[in-house]
């Protein structure tokens, strides 16, 4: 990691508290701590980790640039996608999860508004009280409307979920295929230092990936939370849609044997590596979301016409070059570059939709 971007010695400080909680985990699970129960310390920690401290920063100075941080664009064309069916509805309402800076909200807000098209309400549910703050102040002209929720409703309601980057912050486990078999990766310690190590795990091999073409030493990661996840989140909906935008694949592309090496990546100041062990709760950690988990999670709680695609196709049937004015400005034309290009944003970055009647 180059010397400018080391962090300051507050943020050093900060991550050596969150460091001895992780010791007292491991010690606590008995040296071995399952990797997701690692991302729960290193990503949720109240007050310590990376989403609830106020460390997570995403946009141009921060980590990462997720799309609605890199045009109105990207939140125009999902509410053009949104008005059909929140007009079949008497009384809609938007969940959005995981709202980021709110930037998402105020432009689905916004084009909403200047459609005619009415909203009773447009929820957030987020955990971080720092991305909340945030959104407050973003959203300041719409916050009639907006409701932020601390857990999933237990009331039924009509109307769209909605998620940008979501699935693919959930902690998930990390396997390794050696001699056939499947090792779980954990973290202990050697040196008082972080380190992955492995024990044998008694899970089967996910929908999609065969041991037996599997190289030596084949890593991957399976998201136990994003079924029960999605499942408690449709539950309480009972007419309308849900729309997720996330990197991934569907399985047998997920686990091809050619993707030797997993797909967890690490996010630091736009620096993506591979070690989760670079101060931790300074640095975002995710891996590629499995789109065959999501989508069965989907038919399981009763979606319909659920449907797959990439970001560029998405943005394209939804109207992107409609929105833009003509000639189009130097900031237009680069965020089109980046949401719809193949080799940007575009193909690796994909859209499940499906309608719940
Ligand atoms: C990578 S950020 C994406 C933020 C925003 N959607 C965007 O596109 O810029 C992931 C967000 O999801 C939130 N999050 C993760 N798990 C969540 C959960 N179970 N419920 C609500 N929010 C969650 C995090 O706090 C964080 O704000």
């Amino acid at each position: 990691m180059p010397s400018p971007l080391l962090p300051n010695p507050d943020a050093i400080e900060h991550s050596h508290s969150l460091f001895k909680r992780i010791l007292q985990k491991i010690q606590q699970s008995h040296g071995f701590l399952p990797f997701d129960a690692y991302l729960e310390t290193v990503l949720y920690t109240p007050g310590l980790g990376y989403y609830m401290s106020g460390t997570a920063r995403f946009g141009r100075e921060g980590d990462f640039i997720t799309a609605p941080e890199i045009s109105p664009l990207f939140g125009f064309c999902i509410a053009e996608k949104l008005i059909p069916v929140l007009t079949t509805l008497s009384n809609p309402v938007i969940l959005e999860v995981g709202a980021g800076t709110g930037k998402l909200a105020r432009d689905i807000l916004a084009h909403l508004e200047k459609s005619k098209i009415s909203l009773s309400e447009y929820w957030i549910l987020e955990l971080s009280p720092d991305a909340k703050a945030r959104q407050t102040k973003t959203l300041a002209p719409y916050l009639s409307k907006i409701k932020f929720l601390d857990r999933i409703p237990d009331n039924t309601f009509e109307g769209v979920i909605l998620g940008n980057e979501v699935l693919d912050a959930l902690p998930f486990s990390c396997y390794e295929v050696r001699g056939g078999q499947i090792f779980e990766r954990g973290v202990g310690l050697e040196d008082h230092t972080l380190c992955f190590i492995t024990r044998l795990s008694a899970i089967s091999p996910p929908e999609g990936l065969d041991l037996a073409r599997c190289p030596e030493g084949y890593l991957f990661e399976i998201c136990h939370r994003l079924s029960p996840f999605l499942q408690a989140l449709t539950h309480p909906l009972s007419a309308g849609a849900l729309l997720m935008i996330d990197y991934g694949h569907q399985a047998h592309e997920r686990y091809h044997p050619s993707r030797s090496l997993g797909t967890f990546q690490c996010h630091y100041r736009h620096h993506a590596h591979d070690n989760p062990f670079f101060y931790p709760g300074l640095q975002d950690i995710t891996a590629h979301v499995d789109f065959t988990a999501v989508m069965d999670a989907l038919a399981l709680e009763g979606f319909s016409a659920i449907h797959y695609q990439t970001q560029m196709q998405f943005l394209i049937e939804n109207q992107i070059e409609s929105l833009i004015q003509i000639p189009p400005t130097p900031e237009q034309r680069n965020a089109l570059r980046r949401l719809l290009l193949p080799e940007l944003m575009g193909e690796s970055f994909k859209v499940v939709y499906g309608l719940k009647h």
